[in-house]
């Protein structure tokens, strides 16, 4: 049994990974924000845990309610989506919830998970996208493609750091969530049965790099 943390579990593709690894018999450790959430994931069976990565004091707390683990698996899903066209300058205000969410709540979880991580020998996979990347770039929503090309570099030039885990971006696709829409090609089951597959493979090699939930390594560039 792996221990396995889920940041952004109260729903899509957080709470699917969450059902997934509860399903497969491993401990998990699931955050949400609001404490309804927590009871819900509790009835699930995972250890519930209120993290909300827009709020530094809230993240700092992650350590202590941590402290003494090894996590096997470590996943920051937590993301906000933001569909400003390139070219619609993004107000400070937009900017900032995107950028903290997406960015900034990362780079402050990163130290204190990446550590406990490293100490299992682990894998620290961060929700990216496909829409991260330069050379399929398209004018729509810039503002969220920037969040997670930083987030892509966040992941990449943080690996040397922990050099006992081993860091990957990883774009689930483009899938069946609130975020996703209706429309979307992959149903929440496809993509989470892809990404559990492919985190299963993942070698020190991948560290740095992004991963899609089919197993493909990305160029990002
Ligand atoms: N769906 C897609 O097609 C797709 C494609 C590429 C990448 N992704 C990425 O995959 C991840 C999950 O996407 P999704 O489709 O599951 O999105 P979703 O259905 O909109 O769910 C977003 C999740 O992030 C959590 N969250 C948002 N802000 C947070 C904060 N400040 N602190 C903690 N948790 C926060 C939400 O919690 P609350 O319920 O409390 O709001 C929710 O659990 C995101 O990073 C997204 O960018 C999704």
């Amino acid at each position: 049994m792996a221990l396995v943390l889920i940041i952004g579990a109260s729903r899509g593709i957080g709470l699917g990974l969450t059902q997934a690894y509860l399903d497969a018999g491993h401990r998990v450790i699931a955050t949400v924000r609001q404490a309804a959430d927590q009871q819900r994931l509790q009835a699930l069976g995972a250890e519930a845990r209120v993290v909300d990565v827009a709020n530094p004091a809230s993240v700092s707390g992650l350590a202590w309610q941590l402290d003494g683990e090894e996590i096997d698996l470590a996943l920051y899903v937590a993301g906000v989506w933001s569909d400003l066209d390139a070219g619609t300058p993004p107000t400070q205000q937009q900017f900032d919830q995107v950028m903290h969410t997406n960015v900034l709540g990362a780079m402050q979880v990163l130290p204190q998970v990446a550590p406990l991580v490293a100490a299992a020998g682990g894998v620290f996979a961060l929700l990216s996208s496909e829409m991260s990347c330069l050379g399929t770039a398209e004018p729509d929503a810039w503002l969220y493609r920037v969040s997670k090309a930083a987030l892509n570099m966040v992941v990449a030039s943080s690996q040397a750091q922990w050099p006992g885990a081993t860091l990957v971006a990883l774009d689930p696709g483009w899938v069946q969530t609130e975020m996703g829409g209706a429309g979307a090609p992959l149903t929440l089951a496809q993509s989470v049965a892809g990404m559990v597959q492919t985190l299963a493979g993942v070698t020190p090699a991948d560290g740095g790099r992004l991963l899609r939930y089919d197993g493909t390594r990305v160029q990002a560039d």
